[in-house]
């Protein structure tokens, strides 16, 4: 067996796998699929003060190649996950991260002020992609200094590791990355969705109510590797790689970008169980390559290296 243990933001992982948020329910729904003590780590769906109901349907549809949705953030509060949900995190056996959520800057402080005293959560993700009421709906993770803000405010309501969820819809990660270091990020999560739209030709009907939604799956891994490996290269924290990682060979190319950790969303949904077969799968790969440590492969990638890590009979033409 190789050694698949990773250290992130403090936390010992038993290996670098952990659920995407959204896409795994808070984490123990999908136990019966997914034990635990297979994973790294199970991340909540994303958590706010209020409770909220999302989007109206239509608000997920199939594309060729990925998902598009705009569930609208829907769950049930604070008060609820305080109650009902975390209780039975307790004695999960993996790291749990809440992942939390909001419309102002002093809306994720709250919630981690809320979330500091309880003993299963063992790290907040704060989601960035949330809309900014204050500054034109737009995003917190579209300004550096916004971002950061959420970062501090944060910081000063917990002792917790913070991770900060980022979005790859902007013009230079790296710049937002920076910031929500100088915030008090422990490690950066990259990315979220992409900004994305489909329409029946026909009828002229948008694919999701919104028209507009988050794209992710397998085709949004080229752009989630690189937007992860432009946070590798601006922070000395560490970076959690996420989007359309689907199997083993995907998980070792985010590690080698420089990743530390990877999550696991879209994937989840054709076939939940096979997030709890990753590791054993990773295994083998190392073995069978000759590498008997996982962590030894974090940040392999040749800049500058070229072709040879193209598939073989997939030609590059000038
Ligand atoms: C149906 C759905 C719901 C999601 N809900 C959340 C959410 O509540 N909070 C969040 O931070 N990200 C959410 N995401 C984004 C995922 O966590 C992940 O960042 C993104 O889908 C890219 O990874 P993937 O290609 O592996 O799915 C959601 C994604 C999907 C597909």
């Amino acid at each position: 067996m190789a050694k698949l243990g990773v250290t992130l933001a403090g936390l010992e992982l038993r290996n670098p796998i952990l659920s995407a948020s959204g896409t795994f329910g808070h984490g123990l729904e999908m136990q019966h699929f997914a034990p635990p003590g297979l994973l790294g780590g199970l991340v909540s769906k994303t958590v706010t003060l209020a409770p909220r109901p999302g989007n109206p349907n239509p608000r997920i549809c199939e594309t060729e190649a990925g998902l598009l949705n705009s569930i609208g953030l829907e769950n049930r509060g604070i008060d609820y996950y305080l109650r009902e949900i975390a209780p039975t995190l307790r004695a999960a056996e993996c790291v749990i991260v809440t992942n939390i959520g909001g419309e102002r800057v002093e809306d994720f402080a709250e919630l981690a002020a809320r979330l500091d005293a309880e003993s299963a959560v063992d790290a907040l993700e704060v989601n960035l992609s949330c809309p900014n009421v204050q500054g034109g709906k737009l995003p917190f993770a579209t300004d550096p200094k916004t971002a950061e803000a959420v970062l501090r405010g944060v910081r000063a309501a917990t002792r917790k590791p913070l991770f900060a969820k980022l979005s790859p819809n902007v013009t230079d990660i790296g710049e937002i990355a920076r910031a929500v270091e100088a915030g008090g990020a422990d490690a950066v999560t990259a990315v979220n969705t992409l900004l994305g739209m489909a329409v029946d030709w026909r009828s002229g009907k948008p694919g999701i109510n919104t028209v507009m939604g988050g794209y992710s799956g397998v085709a949004v891994k080229p752009v989630a590797l690189r937007c992860a490996w432009q946070c590798v290269k601006a922070v000395s924290i560490p970076v959690i790689g996420c989007g359309g990682v689907g199997k083993a060979e995907d998980v070792l190319e985010f590690l080698a970008v420089g990743c530390r950790a990877v999550q696991v969303g879209t994937s989840c949904f054709s076939d939940p169980s096979h997030i709890a077969r990753l590791p054993a799968e990773i295994d083998a790969l190392l073995e069978a390559a000759g590498f008997h440590e996982l962590a030894a492969r974090i940040g392999i990638l040749q800049a500058g290296g070229g072709a040879p890590s193209c598939k073989p009979g997939v030609a590059v033409k000038a």
